[in-house]
């Protein structure tokens, strides 16, 4: 993988995201009579400034997809805010949101699943120009030659169906389509997770060679840290439907400070060092629906103190800037 430095990233926020939530209510009974939630994000606030790779971490299950999911609008949210390029998203119109969601794509973990398997890729490609009436027939069909050829496919292959691909060949699909409609951000959830170890290292080059080239912005979503490591500028931590840490990423992963992120980082050698030693977590991860009182780690933290048992500790900056949700520094 690449390992230049990025020239692309300003101080502008695109999206900031604040108290963001969703919670699921569990039904049971004939009468769906709400018996709990599973509170799937709990409260996550973070913003991403134009040209930057936010990274976003944890375990399965902690929150990472419905926060993406809720970002690009596919969900409704409980509770929260989300601003993007200024407009607050939360409280647009269905005819307001669909100018925004032209400029907010996403690229997910199985492009086969996602792509049409009756429709060439050249029909995949010319959909959301035609749904936003991007462009004559002519220049529709030159921006699909270009994307392919941006994304290293041979512009031939525009008139093949999706099973004629290999994996890391539909994922390149799944970009072209994701960047048809010229967007601003892009979200990627386990963009690489499906695919080969040496095809994974080729898509991440791929995607960092696109941002420069298109200015984009990007949230990363995976559960694999060296992937993480790799592409983000900054990284935040999940644990819960919480961020329990956020910080630059060389910093993250120098001096990690909330204690799951030190556990996880100690579980994944080429990204712990040989001086660090393996923490291994004690238990599974609670339910959502029943997550433990004030600090949600304190059930699995070895560190865990009275009062992490009833108070809920917030993300504030703590050394070097970088923000922890942890009572060992407050
Ligand atoms: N529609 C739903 N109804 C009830 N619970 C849900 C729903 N969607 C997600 N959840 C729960 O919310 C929590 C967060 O799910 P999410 O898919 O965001 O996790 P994730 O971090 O993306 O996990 P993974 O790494 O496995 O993709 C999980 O406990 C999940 O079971
Ligand atoms: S707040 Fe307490 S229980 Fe939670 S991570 Fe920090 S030390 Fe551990
Ligand atoms: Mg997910």
């Amino acid at each position: 993988m690449h390992d230049q430095p990025k020239a692309t990233t300003s101080n502008e926020t695109l999206l900031e995201v604040s108290g963001l939530k969703k919670h699921y209510p569990i039904k049971k009974g004939v009468f769906s009579t709400t018996v709990g939630t599973v509170k799937a994000v709990d409260g996550v606030s973070f913003s991403v400034s134009r040209g930057e790779t936010l990274g976003i971490v944890g375990e399965s299950g902690c929150g990472k997809s419905t926060t993406a999911r809720l970002v690009i609008r596919l969900l409704q949210e409980t509770e929260g805010s989300i601003r993007f390029a200024g407009k607050e998203l939360t409280s647009l119109s269905k005819g307001e949101l669909r100018g925004v969601r032209r400029d907010m794509q996403m690229i997910f973990q199985d492009p086969y699943a996602s792509l049409h398997p009756r429709w060439t890729i050249e029909r995949t490609l010319m959909e959301p120009m035609l749904v936003y009436g991007m462009g004559s027939r002519g220049e529709q069909r030159d921006r699909i030659l270009e994307l392919l050829d941006n994304v290293g496919l041979n512009p031939s292959y525009a008139k093949r169906y999706p099973h004629e691909f290999s994996g890391g060949q539909r994922q390149r699909i799944g970009i072209a389509r994701a960047l048809v409609l010229q967007p601003q951000l892009i979200i990627a959830d386990e963009p690489v997770s499906a695919l080969d170890i040496s095809i994974q290292a080729q898509v991440i080059n791929l995607l960092q060679d696109l941002q420069e080239q298109y200015k984009l912005t990007y949230m990363f979503i995976s559960h694999d840290l060296s992937v993480v490591r790799h592409i983000s500028d900054r990284v935040a931590v999940m644990y819960l439907g919480r961020i329990v840490e956020l910080a630059e990423k060389e910093k993250l992963f120098e001096t990690p400070l909330h204690p799951y992120t030190q556990a996880l980082m100690s579980a994944v050698p080429e990204v712990a060092g040989e001086k660090r030693e393996r923490i291994i977590l004690r238990g599974d991860v609670p339910s959502p629906a029943k997550p433990p009182a004030g600090c949600t780690f304190h059930t699995r933290c070895s560190s865990c103190m009275d009062i992490c048992k009833t108070e809920i500790p917030v993300l504030k900056k703590a050394a070097d800037g970088q923000l922890v949700a942890c009572h060992l520094y407050t």
